[in-house]
């Protein structure tokens, strides 16, 4: 069960070419290719007839030419020719999803297309500002349910047993948690006072000694995070007090797309307020980003497992209020989107 009128990220720009590339977004065939004009469209992978995926056809400019008998479909999803045929059945048509492309990631609509806003794709901040670098990133497959990486990226608590060679510190055992819910998602964050800095953010600093520092996650429905880390000298942070002007800033935002119930693309970059124009520093936030999310990874995938095979029930803890609120939020929206009249009458 997925939320369907939502922007999901499909791919990366660099991975959409001319060619016809499969992919599957909540559980659904989609071809993606770019057309003569170089923008991107995405059809139904599945040709009508015998269901062949289309991706295993040709792209004839813009038209995508079936590989078995050579139904011929636009990039809007019509059938232009059915060769053999004396006209074309009206059945002869494949579904077409709104596109965008932003940020370097091609953004896909799953939802009822008269309903795809641009302008509800996730905002990155500070974006096209010469003033902060940006490591482009990858992405990964993570072999579980969406929900687990949501539930992660809620619950910081994590950072101080999973990432003890990276984000983590002894200060992130404890530190106490704000939760916020809104309509648009669950954010938590907590400031942790007069610490050493982490492993991965140490190099990064323009300060030396202790710092303050902050954590902040905010999870957007459908799967979409932004995290900051605020890194500033020691005795200076705190909420509501004014940026010092050392203050290292991270941002890092994370877009999870279910490829099904069980498997989650993971996509993210980051955007910092330091070096911004040095491509080693972009290169060395990349590895350290990598191999931080691959130690998610591990966890996550046994964490689906874990709890598709549990003999007992398992147990929720205070840690896990954000991630619940959340699961309770995205549960809400599913069902209103599914059968509108009855969340009406629900509410
Ligand atoms: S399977 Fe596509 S035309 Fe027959
Ligand atoms: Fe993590």
């Amino acid at each position: 069960m997925f939320l369907k009128n939502a922007w999901y990220v499909a791919a990366w720009d660099h991975e959409v070419s001319c060619a016809l590339t499969g992919t599957t977004i909540l559980g659904e065939e989609v071809v993606l290719f770019r057309k003569t004009d170089g923008t991107v469209a995405a059809l139904e992978n599945a040709c009508p007839h015998r269901k062949l995926p289309l991706s295993m056809g040709r792209l004839k400019g813009d038209d995508v030419e079936c590989g078995y008998h050579g139904l011929t479909f636009d990039c809007a999803g019509a059938c232009i020719k059915a060769p053999g045929a004396a006209r074309i059945p009206p059945a002869a048509k494949v579904r077409a999803y709104p596109v965008e492309e932003r940020y370097g990631l091609v953004w896909i609509w799953m939802g009822d297309a008269a309903k795809a806003d641009p302008s509800a794709i996730v905002p990155v901040a500070n974006w096209g500002d010469p003033a902060w670098g940006v490591n482009r990133g990858e992405s990964m497959v993570v072999e579980c349910n969406y929900l687990y990486v949501t539930d992660n990226l809620l619950d910081p608590s994590h950072v101080a047993w999973v990432h003890q060679t990276s984000f983590g510190t002894a200060a992130c055992e404890d530190a106490p948690l704000e939760t916020t819910v809104e309509p648009t998602g669950v954010t938590v964050a907590r400031w942790m006072m007069d610490s050493p800095p982490a492993p991965f953010y140490a190099p990064f600093l323009p300060f030396s000694g202790n710092c303050d520092r902050k954590q902040q996650y905010e999870v957007r429905y459908p799967a979409q995070a932004i995290i900051k880390a605020i890194f500033v000298p020691a005795g200076t942070g705190g909420e509501g007090r004014s940026l010092h002007g050392d203050a290292f800033v991270m941002d890092s935002y994370n877009f999870m797309t279910p490829i099904d119930e069980n498997r989650t693309r993971y996509f993210w970059f980051q955007m910092r307020n330091v070096a911004p124009a040095d491509e080693k520093i972009s290169e060395q936030f990349a590895v350290s980003v990598r191999d931080a999310f691959a130690e998610d990874r591990v966890i996550l995938q046994a964490v689906h497992w874990g709890m598709a095979n549990k003999r007992s029930p398992n147990l929720d803890l205070h840690i896990d209020k954000g991630p619940l609120h959340f699961r309770r939020g995205i549960a809400k929206l599913i069902a209103a989107e599914q059968a509108p009249e009855v969340a009406l009458v629900a509410e």
